[in-house]
């Protein structure tokens, strides 16, 4: 989502209008908000007379505006949902229907509906980006968590729920405060196929079983209503808020030497579809039951996303069932005829063709503009607008809006910023960082180290630690505060900025490291070079900053600890090899409380954990192939390499996974069936699956995942035992693989199957049992999209491969 300056400017005009009027509103409102005890203060209508209202069928609300509350169904609480949806959309014209199609949805105040604008962030942490959401002297700023890339390489799925739960928390509290929305559309689940791509920042990594297992963690953060999480009617399953996962589908080249978005063309196999880039949102739907799904701006094989019926109704709603809303990115419907020029489309025709596909709600003002032209002019049904609107009044209704949620009416201003909160998002950043070198084991430092030279571009770092999609944060902890709470500082920024243009600061960041017991080196990138809409032309730190790492290395007095903040992988193979650089660390965009939590590291207070979610690739990867080619596997034809762990075979600066600790850990597998015997029947067919060489081909080669019975019989288990061997506690993430039998052609080199992180205290052990059914964790997709459980030898792997076991499956009939 969003469009940064360059679709903003489209409707800025408007947009800014009503912000400004929004927040002359509610300065008004402020001083009599202030003036009540201010937690439950929520206003629903748009009366002038500033009574509030924490529900929208409220009798004397009803009555304020003339209306009596029995008189309509939508407020009957013995009704569902469905009928209450269908009520309250049968009252409406057809002009005010298409009012509320937009996301600020006007309300009709002769029926007794309030307005809502539908569009509110929180990628990690409560966001002002939307405007259904601000910060004001009442809710001056919101808990900021670390960007989702460092927070997927804690690879722990606990901490990724809990800060779902802490952020609901905050953003129902800034609802009860008039300060926020209901309906979040948050978070990004787009793989990272690509290291250039400039949104990394905002998504869990390559691997799209993480990505997808993030997604439902988060998701059921944010969603889910403590008591309701397996309710069985999904139309009526309350919401604490509702979350989107986003782009849909196939969405990652923001703007690569003038290819942008809005005009781009993803050429994608069905192959990698269904294997990559759907998997993440099938987990999203089904596991996460996410209220909202959001299509994206560029086309796939040259249809707009959000025009593509067989994606959104077939697919999102139809195959995995979504209880909830499509929403367009932000003036995406516009996109498709004014930059995609698709079938030269009007933009009645683009109207027809995104309703037509499931497109419920629009970003934007298309479908407040145009769908009642589109249906007087016949192109669309008046009764799919309808459904439409279902869908979305399903979703407020679930949440509250119109009965209210006394669950959550007494969060209020003491919620938001609350410490343990500001804790939690120091927590993240803690579980993220990724230890990369530790020569002689130099880390952590100790209190013999008096004096401590901080330098480089990120070494006093604030805003950049929030990335994108931030609110204002409560606080922040700059890697200089946090350090200084360990040891006597000298800091020298040794460049300007990160761009580091030039070396005019290098020989004040060399005196101050000749002096200090040891250095810290902090440099990266920032939304400067990875963006949305700005991807990355290479893998380099940009300008001096190499220079400046080097030169510094090579007078200081102590230890050199390298601390690279980004979100795409940088080509650090100079550092790795520079002896003089013992230690490096990886700490993503660490959030507000980032600098605590580098100082805690550097100095034994927290032991590193955390796993790079992506492959680092060394730099001239990017000179082999060009962004826009989509294939994961390699193309030999152009000489193109793989992409991601799964098919790039080349030297990597660091691998997919790669983490190291302060201690040491040893494993012992502890128990596990080794084969699968499966009984095929009648209808079950043996399906051909392509060799390297046809020694390897088994009688029967492999069988649709569809048509197996994916009960018990076909599950495996096994328990590894993880002994700390050092001497400090620590944090040992196991990542589970599955590698295919040998030999068979387009296969990955191996798949994530399964994660846990574990806390190990030194000289303890811990056990951790993992469950998997071959269904999902030994299949394959084949060339032909379909999803088949191979025959033979397949390998599960722990880690790079410290254990490994085969697991034969054998067909039987
Ligand atoms: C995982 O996160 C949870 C929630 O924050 C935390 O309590 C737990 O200690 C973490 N586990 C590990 C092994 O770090
Ligand atoms: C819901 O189901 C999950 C998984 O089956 C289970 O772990 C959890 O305890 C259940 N929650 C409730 C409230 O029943
Ligand atoms: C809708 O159609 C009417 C009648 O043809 C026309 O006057 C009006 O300008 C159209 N509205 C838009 C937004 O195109
Ligand atoms: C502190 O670290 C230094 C360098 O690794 C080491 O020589 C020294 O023994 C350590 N001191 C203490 C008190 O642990
Ligand atoms: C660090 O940055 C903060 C916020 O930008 C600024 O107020 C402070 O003066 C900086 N510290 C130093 C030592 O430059
Ligand atoms: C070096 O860069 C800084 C910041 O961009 C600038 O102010 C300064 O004039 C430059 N110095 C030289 C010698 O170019
Ligand atoms: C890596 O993949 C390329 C492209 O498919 C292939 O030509 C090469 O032989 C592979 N190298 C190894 C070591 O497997």
């Amino acid at each position: 989502m969003l469009h940064g300056a360059y679709i903003c400017s489209i409707s800025s005009v408007s947009f800014i209008r009503s912000l400004m009027a929004r927040a002359l509103f509610f300065c008004v409102l402020f001083l009599f908000l202030s003036s009540l005890s201010a937690a439950r203060s929520r206003l629903l209508a748009t009366t002038s007379n500033a009574t509030t209202y924490t529900r929208v069928c409220d009798p004397s609300r009803f009555a304020e505006l003339g209306l009596k509350l029995k008189d309509f169904g939508y407020c009957d609480k013995s009704l569902s949902y469905d009928l209450r949806a269908k009520d309250l959309v049968d009252r409406m014209t057809l002009a005010e229907k298409v009012q509320q199609l937009g996301d600020k949805s006007t309300g009709v105040s002769r029926i007794g509906l309030p307005e809502y604008e539908w569009w509110s962030e929180a990628l990690h942490g409560v966001s002002d980006v939307g405007p259904g959401t601000h910060f004001d002297q009442l809710v001056p700023g919101a808990t900021s968590f670390p960007t989702v890339i460092l927070t997927a390489a804690s690879f722990n799925q606990s901490l990724w729920k809990k800060i779902g739960q802490v952020v609901s928390t905050e953003a129902r509290a800034m609802y009860n405060l008039g300060r926020a929305g209901l309906t979040y559309w948050s978070p990004n689940i787009n793989v990272v196929r690509d290291p250039r791509w400039g949104r990394i920042t905002e998504t869990p990594g390559e691997d799209p079983y993480v990505v997808g297992s993030y997604a439902v963690n988060y998701v059921r953060g944010l969603q889910d209503v403590e008591g309701y999480e397996n309710t069985t009617d999904l139309n009526s399953r309350p919401l604490k808020v509702s979350s989107c996962c986003k782009h849909y589908a196939a969405y990652d080249v923001d703007n690569w030497l003038g290819v942008d978005r809005l005009h781009f063309d993803a050429r994608v196999s069905e192959q990698d579809m269904v294997e990559s880039f759907l998997r993440p949102f099938e987990m999203c739907v089904r596991d996460g039951d996410v209220s909202s799904v959001m299509c994206s701006y560029n086309r796939v094989n040259g249809i707009p996303t959000c025009a593509n019926p067989q994606l959104l109704k077939e697919t999102v709603r139809g195959d995995w069932d979504l209880h909830g809303y499509i929403v367009s990115d932000c003036d995406s419907i516009e996109v498709i005829y004014d930059d995609h020029k698709f079938l030269s489309d009007t933009p009645e025709d683009a109207v027809a063709q995104v309703l037509n596909a499931g497109l419920d709600l629009d970003c934007g003002a298309t479908y407040t503009n145009y769908a009642e032209n589109a249906t007087l002019q016949g192109k669309i049904r008046e009764g799919d607008i309808d459904k439409a609107l279902k869908n979305l009044y399903v979703v407020l209704m679930r949440l509250g809006f119109f009965d209210g949620s006394p669950k959550f009416e007494s969060l209020g201003k003491d919620n938001v910023c609350a410490g343990e909160h500001i804790e939690l998002a120091a927590e993240a950043a803690r579980e993220g960082i990724v230890l990369l070198k530790n020569a002689d084991d130099t880390l952590p430092l100790n209190n013999s180290i008096k004096t401590l030279a901080v330098v480089g571009p990120h070494a006093n770092a604030t805003k950049v630690m929030i990335g994108n999609y931030a609110g204002i944060p409560c606080r922040y902890t700059s890697p200089l505060q946090g350090l200084s709470r360990f040891a006597d500082v000298k800091y020298a920024m040794g460049c300007s900025d990160v761009a580091c243009k030039n070396e005019s600061l290098t020989f004040g960041a060399m005196k101050a490291a000749k002096n200090a017991d040891a250095t810290v080196v902090i440099v990266g990138l920032d939304l400067s070079v990875e963006a949305e809409s700005l991807d990355r032309v290479d893998l380099l730190l940009p300008g001096y900053q190499t220079q400046l790492i080097n030169q510094v290395a090579e007078v200081s007095k102590g230890p050199v600890i390298l601390v690279v903040m980004s979100a795409g992988g940088v080509d650090i193979s100079f550092a790795k090899s520079n002896s003089n650089i013992k230690a490096i660390l990886w700490a993503g965009y660490p959030g507000e409380e980032g600098g605590s939590a580098i100082a805690d590291v550097i100095f034994g207070k927290y032991n590193p954990g955390g796993k790079l979610p992506i492959t680092w690739y060394e730099a001239d990867y990017v000179d082999k192939l060009p962004m826009t080619s989509m294939p994961f596997r390699p193309v030999d034809s152009l000489g193109f390499p793989g992409r991601t762990y799964k098919f790039f075979n080349g030297s990597t600066v660091f691998p997919f996974g790669y983490g190291l600790s302060y201690t040491q850990f040893t494993y012992n597998i502890a128990s596990s069936k080794r084969s699968l015997d499966i009984n095929l029947n009648k209808y079950q067919h043996c399906r051909p699956l392509s060799y390297e060489d046809d020694a390897y081909k088994p009688p029967c080669p492999a069988v649709l995942v569809d048509d197996m019975v994916c009960d018990k019989e076909l599950e495996f288990d096994f328990e590894i035992e993880v002994q700390n061997r050092g001497s400090m506690d620590g944090n040992d993430v196991l990542i589970v693989y599955s590698k295919p039998p040998n030999g068979v052609v387009g296969a990955p080199a191996k798949q994530v199957i399964g994660f846990e992180r574990v806390f190990v205290p030194k000289g303890e052990s811990k056990k951790v049992k993992f469950t998997f059914n071959a269904c999902k964790s030994l299949m394959l997709v084949d060339s032909n999209s379909y999803t088949l459980l191979p025959s033979g030898q397949h390998t599960i792997m722990v880690g790079d491969g410290l254990i490994s076991f085969p697991m034969q499956v054998n067909f039987q009939f």
